[in-house]
């Protein structure tokens, strides 16, 4: 009885607490507002993934993308002329279109309530469950950002970066190096177009030869495989619709297929991280989940705009 009493008092005082704290973000934000928000959100991308299983890795990607510029706003759905989506390296991110139903959805029921933001978010933790991956707690509460800018989408690591780059923007983000190679095993599922390795295949970096660090025959079936840039591939050659250890495993076989994958190997800060995470199963899946949701949680503090929750993903309120 006495536990159960300070137990009510403590979920009173959390609710109460965290209402009054605009920039926090918490479970419990549309306990009252919206309590159905994730089972909507979790129908919906049931129903999509099961008619096309591709749009699990998409989603995922798409959460990167959002929270890698200005913090996960959902600036990377707007679509204005200029903005994020619009560039050029933003060609081949997907899944739009879930986002937008299940917001459409989420608007008939709580109206002007759940920001595009949280809606990614959710959707992407529910991407990597059906793909077998592990569940965590989405903390709520993200505004959807008013702007958009297509240059800062080329700060997104494309592939083509030294690990030194991607600590670095890793670190710029809040995020460690633990955090880097748990998050690249996102990459044990999904595809990439040729156009991102296509420069490891036959003259890198000058050299008139392959990538050395590219398993023999693995290159020669990436050679047959991406003659054209459009072509593509998967990202994890062994197991590709499977959210596993087998990323860890390739990589430590020379063959990841990103080179941002590979040098994950040859460099003394995240070789011995690659070697624990492809051992343990249930160590990848428990790091995973903690770095999604610290990269979940990224805000751009220096934004001088509160943000808004938007009732049309696509576009900023009128
Ligand atoms: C080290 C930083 C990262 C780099 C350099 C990187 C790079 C890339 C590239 C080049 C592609 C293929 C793009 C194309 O189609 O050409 C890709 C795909 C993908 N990335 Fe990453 N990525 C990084 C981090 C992440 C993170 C943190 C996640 C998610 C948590 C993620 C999830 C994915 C997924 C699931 C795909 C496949 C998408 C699909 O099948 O549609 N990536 N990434």
């Amino acid at each position: 009885m006495k536990f159960s009493v300070s137990l009510c008092f403590l979920v009173f005082f959390f609710l109460e607490t965290s209402a009054f704290d605009d920039d926090a973000l918490s479970f419990l934000h549309y306990y009252r507002s919206c309590p159905d928000v994730e089972k909507i959100i979790h129908n919906k991308v049931k129903q999509w993934v099961a008619k096309d299983y591709t749009l699990a890795p998409a989603l995922m990607r798409l959460h990167f993308h959002d929270c890698a510029v200005r913090g996960c706003d959902a600036s990377v759905l707007l679509n204005h002329q200029g903005s994020e989506r619009r560039s050029n390296v933003s060609k081949s991110l997907r899944g739009f279109e879930v986002i937008d139903d299940i917001k459409a959805e989420i608007e008939k029921k709580c109206p002007k309530t759940v920001s595009c933001a949280d809606i990614l978010t959710a959707a992407a933790r529910d991407a990597t469950v059906l793909a077998g991956g592990p569940f965590w707690q989405v903390p709520y509460g993200r505004k959807d950002g008013r702007v958009s800018i297509a240059k800062e989408a080329e700060m997104v690591p494309m592939g083509h970066e030294r690990v030194t780059d991607l600590i670095e923007f890793y670190q710029s983000k809040g995020l460690n190096i633990l955090d880097l190679v748990a998050l690249s095993g996102a990459h044990t599922i999904g595809r990439s177009t040729c156009g991102s390795l296509q420069f490891r295949l036959f003259n890198y970096m000058g050299t008139g030869k392959p990538d050395p660090t590219i398993n023999p025959k693995y290159l020669n079936f990436l050679r047959r495989k991406c003659r054209w840039a459009s072509e593509y591939v998967d990202l994890d050659a062994t197991t590709p619709k499977t959210f596993d250890v087998q990323y860890f495993k390739n990589v430590q076989n020379k063959m990841g297929l990103l080179k941002t994958d590979q040098i994950l190997y040859s460099d003394s800060r995240t070789a011995p991280l690659v070697n624990a995470l492809a051992s343990q199963t249930h160590v990848f899946h428990h790091q995973f989940a903690a770095s999604m949701v610290k990269l979940g949680n990224i805000q751009d503090y220096l934004s001088a705009d509160d943000g808004e929750i938007r009732v049309n993903c696509n576009y900023v309120n009128a």
